[in-house]
């Protein structure tokens, strides 16, 4: 018998929400500053990591958008996903969706394809070198306007063989996913598939909005949407999967104590949940943290571990044959393990 912590070490897992942003360390954060002549409003890495200290989605937001500012080049972009994909290595992540918020960049002057052909090009060294597969996301940035998103859209439409899905994250309240209706169904025309962030910060009715008028085929975050009994049979009802982020929601104070984390109660009610890291560099760890700490702080037991594994391959964009191949694994590390 294998302790816990060993066992999610093992799993093999797949990631299904993660802004490559924020995966940005420290110390990557301050090489790449000295590259690129950037100055940092911060003296050290210790003085960095002494900021991290959250009371909600937006004072995050605020670091986060600060830390983008030393991503200049191709290769920073490069740089950046490739220590993620090391870190998915390391948590034997099989497969992982990344997002990317263009508008973070774009709006600093660095072109998006500068941006997605680092991000790309080393996604498809991760598929070659380390066994990694992997989709990428879009997201439009809800603080900024509807026609700013469209541009975005436009941007990305010539790109559409590396970009398999389109989502929304950023400042959720007072941003609604309505606000965004007419965007996401032009995405759907042109392909896109959809996701959304709704119901981390923002009520239930955001993760309506993000169902009815989105029409989204999965959930980022949606731990409000337990507020609302009738969400919670329509998500059950259509098995709509819910990329949950424990750490994530520790540090932005969505949840005062892991021990009050929703995770289990998703899973008992019948919730397509799954776990993920986010913005690992901000949150205190990636996706084996993650599970270590809902597993300790809840007490789940290999079979709720196994089927939250389970959760994130039958949610992912993959194709069913890619699939049912990751099953396999799981399976058979459930018959060894
Ligand atoms: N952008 C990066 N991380 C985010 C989060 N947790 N919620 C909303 N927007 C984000
Ligand atoms: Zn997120």
């Amino acid at each position: 018998m294998i302790n816990i912590d060993s066992f999610i070490e093992g799993l093999p897992k797949v990631e299904l929400h993660l802004h490559i942003e924020g995966s940005l360390e420290p110390e990557l954060m301050f090489a790449l500053a000295q590259r690129n002549h950037v100055n940092l409003p911060f003296k050290s890495v210790a003085e960095v990591k002494k900021a991290y200290n959250f009371s909600n989605l937006q004072d995050f937001l605020d670091i986060y958008y600060q830390g983008m500012s030393v991503l200049l080049k191709e290769q920073d972009f490069y740089d950046l996903t490739w220590a993620y994909l090391e870190r998915c290595k390391a948590d034997n992540v099989l497969h992982t969706e990344i997002f990317f918020d263009p508008q973070g960049h774009t709006e600093r002057g660095v072109a998006f394809e500068t941006v997605l052909n680092g991000i790309a090009r080393a996604l498809d060294g991760g598929q070659k070198k380390l066994g990694i597969s992997s989709k990428i996301i879009m997201c439009f940035l809800r603080h900024l306007s509807e026609d700013d998103a469209f541009k975005t859209l436009e941007e990305a439409i010539p790109y559409k063989d590396k970009i398999t899905g389109v989502g929304l994250d950023s400042s959720e309240k007072g941003h609604p996913p309505s606000k965004f209706e007419r965007v996401f169904a032009r995405a759907r025309k042109e392909g896109f598939l959809i996701v959304a962030h709704a119901g981390e910060e923002g009520p239930p009715e955001y993760v309506w909005e993000a169902l009815d008028h989105l029409k989204v085929d999965r959930i980022d975050h949606g731990n409000r949407s337990l507020e609302d009994e009738k969400l919670v049979t329509r998500l059950a009802g259509e098995d709509m999967a819910l990329t949950v982020c424990p750490l994530s929601n520790l540090k932005l104070c969505v949840v005062k104590d892991m021990k009050n984390h929703p995770l289990k109660k998703m899973l008992s009610l019948g919730l397509k949940a799954t776990v993920n890291s986010d913005d690992p560099a901000y949150f205190g760890g990636y996706m084996n943290d993650n599970y270590k700490a809902v597993a300790r702080a809840l007490g789940l037991e290999k079979e709720d571990l196994l089927t939250l594994a389970r959760n994130s391959v039958a949610a992912s964009f993959l194709a069913d044959a890619e699939k049912e191949a990751l099953l396999r694994k799981v399976n058979a590390y459930a018959t060894r393990a």
